[in-house]
């Protein structure tokens, strides 16, 4: 955690102020024990839409609901003491316009307590993401590789080499002026990351976008190795929990067949110590 970081919950405005000091550090957290994890030693915890795949076994984050983020949100909300909870409006919540966002973007603060939300686009979007900071509604905007669109783009493939240069730009600007905190840039080269990471006020964060930027985030599953789907070039594996797990799970089922679990340490006595 940084020197400057707070004593109190962060905020929106302890985010931006961090632009040009140390490193933001951001993980995703779905449920309660995993924010605990995560609140001592992040500035924010992501409840990304990405538990549509990591923790229900979605094929993609199109399926998401808004009910299922409220309902992640407030477990995560509980684990929380210190780190900046922020939740992802989910495919379909926001897009048919800035009402809708607004009603959306309500519902998650309102019904889980978090101070922010992250939502997908850059340009496109500039309009809602005005509509909902001059409404009280903090926004990290989220650029380059937007996975709700990953029809449109034709899968998860990096966003930002030659030509497209100039919209990665020209999003990040009109986030920017739209007011959002803080942007996040997901698989854009590193190059361009950093030129943007220039151009901006605001914090960036990235995800597969190289280490000039003000921040990184990672889904915690990938780098706790419980998540093997399928494994990102921009994941580094801190732990292989998902293997341990694995062999636990294994051990187990093996001693149960074996009547060696439970041991006589596990169980209880007849009469209770001490009583006749
Ligand atoms: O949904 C998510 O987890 C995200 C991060 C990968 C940035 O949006």
């Amino acid at each position: 955690m940084s020197a400057t970081s707070p004593q109190r919950p962060v905020l929106p405005p302890d985010i931006s102020a961090r632009k040009g000091t140390d490193p933001l550090v951001v993980l995703t957290a779905y449920t309660t024990p995993m924010a605990r994890l995560v609140d001592p030693h992040c500035d924010i915890a992501l409840v990304g839409d990405s538990l549509g795949m990591v923790l229900h076994g979605l094929p993609s984050t199109l399926g998401v609901t808004l009910e299922m983020m409220i309902l992640h949100g407030q477990a995560v909300m509980r684990g929380l003491s210190r780190a900046m909870c922020v939740i992802d409006l989910p495919f379909g919540s926001y897009e048919r316009g800035p009402e809708q966002a607004f009603d959306a973007a309500v519902r998650l603060i309102r019904e889980t307590g978090a101070p922010a939300v992250k939502l997908e686009g850059g340009v496109h979007m500039a309009s809602t993401i005005a509509f909902l900071t001059r409404r009280g509604i903090p926004v990290m905007a989220h650029i380059g590789l937007t996975p709700q669109s990953v029809n449109t783009l034709g899968g998860y493939k990096v966003v930002g080499r030659e030509g497209e240069a100039t919209r990665v730009l020209e999003d990040a600007r009109a986030v920017e002026a739209a007011g959002a905190f803080a942007v996040v840039l997901e698989k854009v080269p590193v190059g361009l990351a950093a030129r943007v990471t220039q151009s901006l006020q605001i914090p960036t964060i990235g995800i597969g976008a190289g280490a000039q930027c003000d921040g990184q985030v990672l889904v915690v599953d990938d780098m706790l190795g419980m998540f093997t789907a399928f494994r990102p070039k921009f994941v580094k594996r801190y732990a292989d929990l998902g293997a341990q797990a694995e062999t636990a799970i294994a051990t187990y089922a093996a001693e149960v067949r074996a009547r060696t679990f439970p041991a006589p340490e596990h169980g209880f006595a007849d009469s209770a110590p001490g009583k006749s």
